[in-house]
């Protein structure tokens, strides 16, 4: 790999030793990728907070030695600097304000806590969410970015053309303190035009319907190729196109897509393929669309419903607002939990506007930092969940073992206040 002078001497130790390892990881893995340089980067969205499970399992006695490990995989304790780069703590493990709903234990509380106040002594946003979009970290078409978290990174290469890859822990982390990171990818332009061309011959206009397209094109691309959508008539707001990145990225792997005229890299279906003829064509129409609700529904079978999680990915201003309206009037069933999930900031604004307090009295929880999935925890006893997100039922059935089912912000309030399932196939 080429290296400037200035990468030469960090990787020389000019700017110490973390940050000498930061560079050896950096030059390794793009080594490895076949990239021949780094690029700069001033916009990194990673995790970096650790909790008594994540030390149990590494063994990380210290903060500085849990980010010498977990983030920049170094064979010994490093003193950890402050970052180069303008740095964002991502969804964590943890709702500072409702750990005790989640189950937690005071220590694990305690730790994460200092894992926070270690990240933010480094200079580490807390930004302690999926969607850094929707809070502030919006970067620009074109600007190179180093983030982790699918969904988040289909949104920005996507709707706002800006510039990642799928990174991990380990490539954030160095980049964080070194502002680098290896130009190979969705970093180079001939390797963000369209590969499939999607015809869509069906109305695609609610949220559910967004996921499930989203999902069925997930699965037809896998982690092979861009599709580009031909045939959308209406215009998908942020939301729409969140639901539909992060289903299209747990089906498959989509990391970059393009709907011309709306997306920002492609104005028609020509510029999205760079003259070139699409290497797959794929049509989705009602079948399409039935096919991929009935997977999405295929691990559930009990209509009695024990939680139902909204803000997969985090719950937007709007969204929350969308659930307050929607219970108005009525209280969640007392077999069943309503939990919304939101970015920090988000949950202090919905708490101004009364959002919070609404849901409270009708008895829902308003949570912030973390979600089932990434925390890993569930009300006790939970053997169904319903949730209008078609990443939330693609994953938690799998990692915690309970039944799933899909559909509208409606449904799943209706189950919420009634503690029954009673979605329909559209
Ligand atoms: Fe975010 Fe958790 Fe969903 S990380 S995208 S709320 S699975």
């Amino acid at each position: 790999m080429r290296l400037t002078d200035g990468e030469r001497a960090m990787l020389d130790g000019a700017d110490g030793e973390a940050v000498a390892a930061a560079m050896d990881l950096l030059v390794r893995y793009g080594e490895v990728l076949g990239a021949e340089r780094l690029v700069d980067t001033d916009n990194v969205c990673g995790a970096n907070l650790f909790g008594s499970r994540h030390s149990l399992v590494c063994g990380s006695p210290t903060p500085d030695a849990a980010f010498s490990e977990h983030s920049l995989d170094a064979p010994r304790v490093l003193t950890i600097p402050p970052v180069r780069a303008q740095s964002y703590q991502l969804i964590g493990p943890m709702d500072t304000k409702h750990w005790q709903v989640q189950g937690l234990p005071q220590a694990e509380h305690d730790e994460i806590v200092a894992s926070e106040k270690y990240s933010a002594d480094h200079g580490i946003h807390l930004m302690n969410t999926c969607t850094p979009y929707q809070v502030g970290n919006v970067p620009v078409r074109g600007e190179h970015c180093a983030w982790m978290e699918s969904s988040a990174v289909v949104y920005v290469n996507s709707v706002l053309g800006a510039r990642t890859n799928v990174e991990g822990r380990e490539s954030t982390g160095a980049a964080m303190l070194t502002g680098k990171i290896p130009y190979w990818g969705l970093h180079l332009e001939e390797n963000r035009h369209g590969t499939h061309l999607v015809e869509v011959t069906t109305p695609v206009q609610s949220n559910r319907d967004w996921g499930l397209l989203g999902y069925w094109i997930g699965e037809q691309v896998q982690e092979e190729g861009i599709p580009v959508l031909d045939g959308i008539t209406t215009t998908p707001d942020l939301v729409r196109l969140k639901h539909f990145g992060a289903a299209a990225a747990s089906s498959g792997g989509v990391e970059l897509y393009h709907v011309p005229g709306i997306t920002a890299e492609a104005r028609s279906v020509e510029e999205a393929f760079a003259g070139a003829a699409p290497r797959v064509r794929l049509r989705y129409g009602p079948d399409e669309r039935r096919a991929a609700y009935e997977r999405l529904n295929g691990t559930a079978t009990d209509t009695s419903v024990d939680l139902v999680m909204i803000g997969c990915p985090h719950a937007t201003l709007g969204q929350i607002r969308d659930v307050v309206r929607l219970l108005e009037g009525r209280r969640v069933h007392p077999d069943s939990e309503l939990w919304v999930f939101t970015p920090r900031a988000l949950r202090h604004i919905a708490e101004q506007n009364g959002y919070a307090q609404a849901l409270e009295d009708a008895g829902a929880v308003l949570m912030s930092d973390t979600c089932p999935a990434i925390g890993q925890f569930l009300p006790k006893g939970t053997r169904v969940i319903a949730t209008d997100s078609a990443k939330q039922v693609h994953y938690l059935p799998a990692i915690m073992n309970v039944q799933g089912w899909f559909g509208t912000l409606a449904e799943c309030v209706d189950a919420a206040v009634t503690g029954t399932w009673q979605g329909v196939q559209p």
